[in-house]
């Protein structure tokens, strides 16, 4: 994808669809060259160049004068999608297109609360935390007539993102066909993102399930894949929690590990901890000292406590108190200084507050909303810490010396001693990484993210298993890290 027309952004949400992709998707929802077929999202035109009686709506203008010069034959209006769609009285017979990827942080404001309230409109209620490709999509659909059809590329976060259920939920109860196909090769090689597609049939009428197909590669084809699944709604929603990514695994494996989920001695990690995000300092340089520094400013060691920065700080899966004197040996930035609320402060601490950077710090956004700005709340001292992003597996940490950890750990507080031992023993097994690999959700550049809900869910179990059997399971993390691009 090479932009010289300076209409690729991220921030709008502008990656350009290959024109294989586009004649793909627009050769199977118009078929007949009278279909009248709209790009809510067109871009550059790629979508509406290939197809004769197009409409497209584009906001940004140069990417609307480039889509005038590569459609001619088109209508291309230069607007916001949202506004035009709810104004507009024409209906379509198709809607495509690669509807732009903006996630919640930069889609706000008044653009955001008028997409949401037009999808309530149609019976799609998103939470105020849905990237924009999920309304413009239902924003779309709801344009057809009909029977009319949808074939759209989506981001591979259709398959776990909490907002593709309602997307989902809303597909299903107004078209009679809904496919959603997985593609393991990127088709977008520059964008950390994997993307999949969708396509819908049947417009105004309602589906007893989704088609789930899975592809190594994006090949041409003017009509979807017809291998696959076929999951019943009932299994979408109670499998994985209407989440589609673990139906990559194949039946055998996610068979075996629904029954093991429903087994006595299978439990969920919150079941034996509490799990939470490590501290947020506000500034860590500020806050994280070397040893070094503590003894120059004359810090006295009761404010400050060893902190475990990172997973890469520590070898063997506990940081112990050799770990600790090795970060003091290395004079590594490992000192949390750690001012409780209402502690009266040395005349040294009070001198480094008061200090040029002290100053400057307390402006930050985290300090200045926090009273006293100098105390970092929500220090803990768990049993474990969880690595939230991770490479091959998330790695559990044991804490056999009193550390604490920054919100790059997750901070795992077992309930009591018996589930500690279960949690230690359990972590490593087959069963355990496989249950990462499916409650978890992939990040881009092969990492897997464990946000604090999936670590909650993940399972342990005190069951013994035959060879074989955690071969399977192994397999089964295997498959899934290939799709997350982290094994080939
Ligand atoms: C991912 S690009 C896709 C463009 C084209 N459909 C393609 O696949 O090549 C998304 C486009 O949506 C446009 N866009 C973003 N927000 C929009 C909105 N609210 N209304 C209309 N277009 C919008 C962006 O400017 C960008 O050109």
């Amino acid at each position: 994808m090479h932009d010289t027309s300076g209409i690729l952004s991220k921030k709008r949400g502008a990656y350009y669809t290959p024109e294989a992709v586009a004649r793909a998707l627009v050769a199977w929802a118009a078929p007949s060259q009278s279909d009248r077929l709209i790009d809510p999202a067109c871009g550059d035109g790629v979508f509406i160049a290939v197809h004769p009686n197009s409409v497209g709506v584009e906001r940004f203008s140069p990417a609307a004068a480039v889509a005038r010069q590569k459609a001619p034959g088109a209508i291309v209006h230069e607007a916001d999608f949202f506004s035009w769609a709810a104004e507009t009285h024409e209906r379509f017979d198709a809607a495509v297109g690669n509807p732009p990827f903006i996630r919640y942080q930069l889609f706000s404001g008044e653009q955001r609360r008028k997409a949401l309230a037009w999808c309530k409109t149609q019976g799609a209620n998103f939470s105020g935390l849905t990237s924009s490709w999920a309304p413009f999509i239902v924003a779309a659909s709801a344009l057809l007539h009909r029977g009319g059809r949808i074939a759209f590329v989506v981001p591979a976060e259709i398959g776990h993102a909490p907002y593709a259920r309602p997307l989902l939920d809303y597909l299903v109860g107004h078209f009679t066909w809904v496919q959603v196909i997985s593609i393991r090769e990127k088709l977008f090689p520059d964008l950390s993102e994997d993307c999949w597609l969708l396509y819908c049939e049947g417009f105004g009428g309602i589906s007893r399930g989704i088609a789930f197909t899975k592809l190594q590669q994006f090949e041409f084809t003017s009509i979807p894949p017809t291998d696959g699944e076929w999951i019943s709604i009932r299994d979408w929603k109670l499998a994985f929690g209407g989440r589609l990514r673990p139906f990559l695994l194949n039946r055998t494996i996610r068979g075996f590990y629904s029954d093991i989920a429903a087994d006595r001695k299978t439990v969920l990690l919150s079941q034996l901890a509490k799990v939470g995000i490590g501290y947020v300092s506000g500034d860590n340089d500020f806050f994280h000292l070397r040893p070094s520094q503590a003894l120059e400013l004359g810090i006295q060691r009761q404010f400050l406590v060893p902190t475990v920065r990172n997973v890469k700080a520590v070898t063997g899966g506990e940081v112990t108190k050799k770990s600790v004197q090795l970060w003091e040996k290395e004079d590594q930035q490992y000192l949390l200084l750690r001012i409780r609320k209402d502690a009266s402060l040395s005349h040294e601490v009070k001198r480094y507050l008061e200090s040029e950077k002290g100053h400057v710090v307390r402006q930050g956004y985290k300090c200045r909303t926090r009273e006293p700005w100098y105390s970092v709340p929500d220090v803990q001292i768990p049993d474990f810490f969880l690595s939230y992003m991770s490479g091959d597996r998330a790695s559990l940490i044991r804490n056999n010396a009193a550390c604490t950890a920054p919100n790059t750990l997750h901070v795992v507080q077992a309930k009591n001693k018996q589930s500690a031992v279960a949690i230690r023993h359990g972590w490593h097994a087959p069963l355990t990484q496989l249950s990462c690999e499916i409650e978890g959700h992939p990040l881009g550049g092969g990492m897997l993210k464990l946000e604090v809900k999936e670590a909650e869910r993940v399972l342990l179990t005190g069951r013994v298993f035959s060879k074989a059997d955690e071969r399977l399971l192994a397999e089964g993390a295997f498959e899934m890290k290939r799709w997350r691009h982290y094994a080939s």
